[in-house]
């Protein structure tokens, strides 16, 4: 079975994760797109995006797509249209695949029971799921290590909050890898018990191949969290501090989905250090999702894709 819509880690097998990684790959160096055109995309970010709604529509740009402006605070949704008739309406137009990122966790279980009569991609639903980020992340861990299995994977921060690190546990974790979390406590809830155990991060740090740092997510911290929070402290105890990095294996990646709070999840002059791959990241995405509009648009252009069907 193709994916049509894609949504969530859930979806993607490993073989279909190496396909895609293969065909992000072979965009990277300059394979030629062949979607048959024109088609037509519209990306309707309802949150703030600076990388995900640049590389989605450098993707699409890319592919020979054409996009539609969609902005929400000038869209009907202000006067209550709801976002299925939205879609619907986009759809009617001429619109092929909306790509969405949403505040409400798995907004897209209502569209898809819907069957709208366009591809949906989620660029991101409230703490839920962050596939897209999650296939760029697999793109450069691969490029760097070549395989998944074995490697030690340390995921710190803001855990509770981050849809990155729920997508890419889940993949990490079917690939092989062994994912140690850590960051504040209170944010390892029991969902990430089944992937890893939790660490003090200056025991992670030593011993991982990739260290994966989160960002605080303080528009989703509680008045009381925030009141809490101090950066210091967070820096010290769970960032990548400049003591701490001349621990990391000399062969280690850092890497982050950004936006980066500098001096908080790692020390400001870490963004940009030799075994930073957080720009890298951001790079490979583009081809990536060049990859994942393709497989939603004309998935047997992945060939021998094999994915779970989509349960709601
Ligand atoms: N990594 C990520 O999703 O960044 P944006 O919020 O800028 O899209």
């Amino acid at each position: 079975m193709s994916i049509t819509d894609f949504v969530s880690a859930n979806q993607v097998t490993p073989q279909l994760a190496d396909l895609l990684i293969q065909r992000a790959e072979a965009f990277k160096g300059g394979a030629t797109p062949n979607l048959p055109l024109p088609m037509y995309a519209a990306n309707l970010f309802f949150e703030p995006s600076t990388r995900t709604h640049t590389s989605f529509e450098m993707a699409e740009r890319k592919l020979g797509m054409t996009v539609l402006p969609f902005d929400p605070r000038q869209s009907s949704v202000t006067k209550g249209e709801t976002l299925a008739d939205t879609l619907r309406t986009l759809a009617a137009i001429g619109v092929q695949v909306a790509v969405i990122r949403h505040p409400v966790n798995a907004y897209y279980q209502s569209l898809l029971a819907e069957h709208l009569p366009l591809h949906i991609v989620n660029a991101g639903d409230g703490a839920g799921q962050h596939p897209s980020q999650m296939m760029l992340d697999l793109m450069t861990i691969h490029e760097e290590f070549g395989h998944f299995k074995g490697l030690k994977v340390g995921i710190v921060g803001d855990l509770s909050h981050s849809r990155v690190a729920k997508s890419d546990m889940q993949m990490l974790h079917d690939l092989g890898a062994e994912l140690t979390f850590s960051g504040p406590k209170a944010w390892y809830t029991k969902e990430f018990e089944k992937y890893g155990p939790y660490e003090p991060m200056a025991d992670i740090v030593p011993k991982v191949d990739v260290l994966m740092l989160l960002r605080v997510q303080f528009e989703r911290l509680s008045e009381a969290e925030k009141a809490e929070f101090s950066e210091e402290t967070y820096h010290e105890r769970f960032g990548l501090s400049d003591q701490l990095y001349p621990k990391l294996k000399k062969s280690a990646i850092i890497m982050h989905p950004a936006p980066v709070n500098r001096g908080i999840e790692l020390a400001d002059d870490l963004v940009l250090c030799p075994q930073s791959r957080i720009f890298q990241q951001m790079h490979n995405g583009v081809f990536m999702r060049m990859a994942m509009l393709e497989q939603v648009m004309m998935p047997q252009a992945t060939e021998g894709s094999r994915v779970h069907a989509f349960t709601h």
